[in-house]
């Protein structure tokens, strides 16, 4: 999301933590401009991908990801939703360019942000839209509390969105997607040290980078079997080498989630 992005460390204290963390990421190229596609992969729909919802503003500009659980729940997270009323959001289906007129057009009855939420960096980011309109689209499930083992280390994950397509780039017109490896907790802990909080987030991506989700792509889905696990949060600059993105361990907040699918 644009402007909201409280993930980001100055160079030096980037270069200072990964320093301290461990002599390997010293070679993390910080300064170097690698081919950062966000999601370096490829073009999609809304067609392949029906579930993956534009969360825009009342004016239907997108800022966010959203996937649909349920006709009125939509699974976003936490941070998209700060400084948001009902009435400042919209949510659309079934529209796989940004500048496109179709597919269905939501208002949003209820926000429900997790309590615990304070700021991406802290963890807890997840959110639950409840939608005025149901969305006449195929839902996706999601991980249940006991699914632990899907973030096994080289997992292959599926991200999605529209955001950058490069750090400090553009969002794409059309919808986009890669594949990613699910990257170790350990790993993930040499890379941004305190500010992996392990029960609430896991990291995906390539040692060398230039595969990621970036700006505009948060709140939408990292799937792993088809199955949403995770969703978009954070991340250092974007498909930068040694540092992967950081996404929402749903398993951790599954059971939150189905409180509000069922309410
Ligand atoms: N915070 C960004 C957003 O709001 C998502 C950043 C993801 N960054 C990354 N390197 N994976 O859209």
């Amino acid at each position: 999301m644009f402007g909201l992005t409280r993930a980001r460390k100055t160079a030096a204290a980037v270069l200072a933590t990964a320093a301290a963390a461990t002599t390997a990421l010293i070679a993390a190229p910080s300064a170097v401009a690698a081919p950062e596609p966000v999601v370096g992969g490829t073009t999609t729909t809304t067609t392949a991908y029906p579930f993956m919802m534009q969360i825009t503003d009342a004016a239907q500009n997108q800022f966010c990801g959203g996937t649909l659980v349920a006709p009125k729940k939509v699974v976003t997270a936490a941070h998209c939703m700060v400084g948001e009323t009902t009435g400042s959001l919209r949510v659309v289906g079934g529209r796989t360019y940004l500048n496109g007129t179709n597919g269905t057009v939501s208002r949003v009855s209820k926000i429900w942000i997790n309590p615990d939420y304070t700021d991406a960096n802290d963890g807890d980011d997840v959110a639950v839209l409840t939608l005025s309109t149901s969305m006449p689209y195929t839902t996706a499930s999601y991980v249940s509390s006991s699914q632990t083992g899907v973030y096994a280390a080289g997992t292959t994950a599926r991200i999605l969105g529209w955001g950058t397509t490069s750090e400090n780039g553009s969002p794409s017109n059309q919808l986009r997607t890669a594949t990613v490896p699910i990257v170790s907790d350990s790993s993930c802990r040499g890379s941004y040290g305190s500010d992996f909080i392990q029960s609430d987030m896991v990291c995906a991506g390539y040692a060398s980078g230039g595969v990621d989700t970036c700006q505009g792509d948060s709140g939408g889905p990292l799937l792993i079997g088809g199955v949403l696990a995770g969703i978009t949060s954070w991340g250092e600059g974007c498909a930068e080498a040694g540092y992967p993105g950081v996404y929402t361990r749903l398993t951790t907040f599954s059971n939150l989630v189905t409180t509000q699918v069922d309410s």
